[in-house]
């Protein structure tokens, strides 16, 4: 944990807010998935490309806190890759811990994240419902 003025995040935490991995959109994609924190006005969109059951290309864009860009930044990172039924069983508390942790008072903002993805994969289920 470091203080450089941003309380006790990580230097993990510090490098994907400053640093954001895969902002934008994923052209074309296969899902998209919204998370809003109506608490502090905090968004998430987050963006799929998905085949043959495996998510190939995840992107965000966020307006939020740190906590939450870095949050979201660290979700595309950890799903890119990953099969559907894994990236289903992705908890914010993974996120947190891909962080290097998160300060008591900003836990709640890496539920952005989870949320994001569960919008997306619901998203995801119901394009191929409609497709059959
Ligand atoms: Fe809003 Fe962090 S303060 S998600």
């Amino acid at each position: 944990m470091t203080s450089r003025g941003f309380g006790s995040y990580s230097e993990i935490l510090l490098d994907h807010f400053e640093n954001p991995r895969n902002v934008g959109d994923v052209e074309s994609p296969d899902a998209v998935g919204r998370a809003g924190n109506p608490a502090c006005g905090d968004t998430v969109v987050l963006s799929l490309r998905v085949s043959e059951g495996r998510i190939r290309q995840a992107r965000f864009r966020a307006s939020g806190c740190s906590a939450a860009i870095a949050g979201a930044s660290m979700t595309t990172v950890l799903l890119t890759g990953l099969t559907v039924e894994r990236a289903a069983e992705l908890t914010d508390q993974d996120v947190a811990v891909a962080l290097g942790g998160l300060p008591p008072a900003k836990v709640h903002c890496s539920v952005l994240a989870e949320e994001a993805i569960r919008s997306a994969l619901d998203d995801l289920a119901a394009r191929s419902r409609t497709k059959r």
